[in-house]
């Protein structure tokens, strides 16, 4: 198994993380999305190496991984599109929206393309229905969406 290790930039906030928590098991969560962040996914090796982070079998680290299906176990595209499937958005749309999506991308969903570009999810709820249909692009929400409003996504991330 390869070994791996946090860049200078992702100990340093590691060590702020786990100063919040009064033991380091606490600090599970944030330091899951952290080894995400850095390493683009949850594969065995960050598992390990974050239960040797935070003294707890890897074991634990696997569990936790598994509950929560937002953690990527394998890796994403550089732009992952979560369409939202929750009962809003299902009522006003989403599924006209991914279809325009899996057409746009010539992506099936749960897939990523071979230029390592583009992911693209459907997922529960995401807790803003006053804007649906919405999606997550990364880190940004958009909502009411439409394709004309999906091709200004599109070009944005270009
Ligand atoms: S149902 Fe889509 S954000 Fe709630």
């Amino acid at each position: 198994m390869k070994k791996i290790e946090f860049s200078k930039k992702a100990k340093k906030e590691f060590n702020t993380i786990v100063g919040r928590y009064p033991e380091k098991r606490a600090a599970m969560l944030p330091t899951l999305h952290l080894a995400e962040k850095e390493f683009g996914c949850i594969s065995p090796e960050v598992e390990v190496y974050v239960g040797e982070l935070l003294t707890v079998p890897a074991v634990k680290v696997r569990e936790v991984v598994t509950f929560y299906t937002m953690f990527a176990q394998q890796p994403r595209g550089k732009y992952h599109f979560q369409i939202c499937r929750g009962i809003s958005c299902d009522l006003l749309g989403c599924t006209k929206i991914r279809d325009y999506l899996t057409e746009k991308l010539t992506l099936e969903v749960g897939a990523t393309s071979p230029d390592s570009k583009f992911t693209l999810s459907e997922v529960e709820c995401l807790g803003a229905c006053e804007t649906a249909p919405m999606m997550q692009v990364n880190e940004d929400y958009y909502g009411k969406l439409s394709q004309k409003s999906v091709d200004k996504i599109f070009r944005k991330l270009k």
